[in-house]
């Protein structure tokens, strides 16, 4: 899909006039206001749609009408929602071109372009028989600054939904290892097998000793003149977990594929990076493997020394993403940056508490939790702070080395966030447990099911604020 501004609209012919309605209000079109609002009571509830035929009388083939809700109400969010709306509208009626006019702050731009480009995701490549897509979308009265920002937020959406929901089969570590390596303004080193040994990653070469596919450590750098901070983003990069020799029952492996959503996410954020300029320096991290059981696999009962020295034990093999994570972690504080911000789709118990809708989110610096929830709520993702107790580390002890990797069940997204803990020293640390909200099983909101992208408008807007 392609997306335009203008600045003035109605002359044009356009195929469909898409306009947005205020409920008690009148909209900007009298033909509108005389048929569908006074004859047919249409109010404008949130996301509710009206398509009506001109017959002529216009310069339009039809107006969609897209409800707005109460207009004291509306916010980038909801406009987010009624952009997304109207394209999937557009889509049910066949339309290919169409103008966007809503008589509202120009400001909501960035929302409407996001929210367009939302919608028009579909993973089809796989299907013979493609879906029915809007070719154009021209956008009346935006700001071209915000409509162009939120071009540049879509896309990257859409890069990382697809990364996401490419199946395993493609999308292994080596695979990620090549894309990180041909982004844009981006400097990439990968590190294989024998390196991350001499780095002492035994942590998470322990985790992808099982599979066929060689493990990649995989370190990206965006740097620009007088950097205001320098922060680190890693992204959860298992390929496929099957849960190793704890393999997982089938029906919990289904989706698998996805538990590299953070990985795709944080190459969907270094490939905006060029784009957005944002003034600080940015390591992107991902310790990319595959979790599978085999001959050479990790064993429960084995203890792994991490990056920092630290023995674990291994409890159960299917909590393999803070084994990786470990090591990222470690060499992400080496780098001595001000502020390091992982994304994982690390506990089922995370899905359990906070559903599909809301991230978990720990750390150990209240400011930058407070600052990354605060800034998700501006971008349409959810985060809930989730508790760091120290007594969730004592399911973790050890009789024979410095922890385990596994406890009790109950409390499992805050056991994670205390034993990743360990692993941290001396920066400002956010972890974001993405399990629930990064692959939907059904569609939900503006989102059809598989990868949702999560992450990438809050780290993007985080970055570039
Ligand atoms: N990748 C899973 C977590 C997950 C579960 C992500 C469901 C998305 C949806 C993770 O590696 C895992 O298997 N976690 C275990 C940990 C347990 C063994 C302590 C879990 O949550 O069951
Ligand atoms: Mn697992
Ligand atoms: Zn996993």
């Amino acid at each position: 899909m392609e997306i335009k501004v203008t600045q003035n609209v109605t002359d044009t012919p356009y195929e469909v006039l898409v306009i947005g309605k205020f409920e008690g209000e009148k909209t900007s079109l009298d033909f509108v206001n005389k048929y569908v609002v006074e004859k047919d009571n249409f109010e404008g509830k949130l996301g509710e749609t009206y398509v009506i035929h001109t017959l002529g009388q216009l310069p339009q083939e039809k107006i969609l009408v897209v409800g707005c809700g109460k207009k004291d109400e509306f916010d980038g969010n909801k406009m987010r929602e009624v952009s997304a709306k109207a394209v999937k509208k557009l889509q049910q009626i066949k339309a290919k071109k169409a103008c966007f006019d809503f008589d509202i702050n120009k400001d909501f731009g960035k929302s409407a372009a996001i929210g367009a480009l939302i919608a028009d995701y579909y993973y089809d490549k796989y299907k013979s028989e493609k879906k029915d897509r809007v070719d154009e979308i021209t956008f009346a009265g935006f700001s071209k600054e915000q409509v162009n920002e939120g071009i540049i937020f879509g896309e990257t959406m859409k890069f990382t939904r697809d990364l996401a929901n490419e199946p395993a089969q493609n999308a292994t570590p080596s695979k990620l290892a090549e894309i990180a390596k041909n982004l844009d303004g981006i400097e990439t080193k990968i590190y294989d097998r024998e390196e991350c040994e001499k780095m002492g990653m035994g942590a998470f070469l322990a985790v992808g000793q099982g599979s066929i596919q060689p493990p990649k450590f995989i370190h990206m750098k965006y740097s620009c003149n007088n950097p205001k901070k320098r922060i680190a983003l890693i992204g959860k990069g298992i390929c496929f977990d099957s849960g190793g020799l704890d393999i997982k029952p089938p029906s919990s492996m289904l989706t698998m594929k996805d538990d590299m959503s953070g990985a795709a996410c944080i190459l969907g954020v270094m490939n905006a990076l060029s784009k957005l300029q944002p003034q600080i320096e940015i390591h992107g991290i991902i310790a990319a493997c595959e979790n599978m059981p085999s001959g050479s696999s990790y064993k429960p009962g084995d203890i792994l020394t991490a990056k920092n020295g630290k023995t674990i034990e291994v409890d159960n093999t299917d909590a393999e993403g803070r084994l990786t994570l470990a090591d990222a972690l470690c060499y992400a504080c080496e780098l001595k940056v001000d502020e390091v911000i992982d994304i994982a789709t690390l506990t089922g118990a995370c899905m359990v508490a906070l559903g599909n809708t809301v991230s978990g989110i720990m750390g150990n610096n209240e400011e930058l939790i407070q600052e990354l929830i605060k800034t998700g709520e501006e971008s349409g993702e959810k985060f809930w702070q989730l508790p760091m107790y120290k007594d969730y580390f004592n399911g973790l002890k050890s009789d024979i080395a410095d922890m385990k990797n596994t406890g009790s069940r109950y409390g499992g997204a805050s056991a994670a966030g205390v034993f990743l803990q360990e692993f941290v020293e001396g920066v400002k640390w956010a972890h974001i447990d993405v399990a629930g909200t990064a692959y939907l099983e059904k569609p939900q909101n503006e989102f059809i099911a598989g990868a949702t992208g999560v992450g990438v408008r809050t780290l993007l807007n985080y970055v570039i604020k």
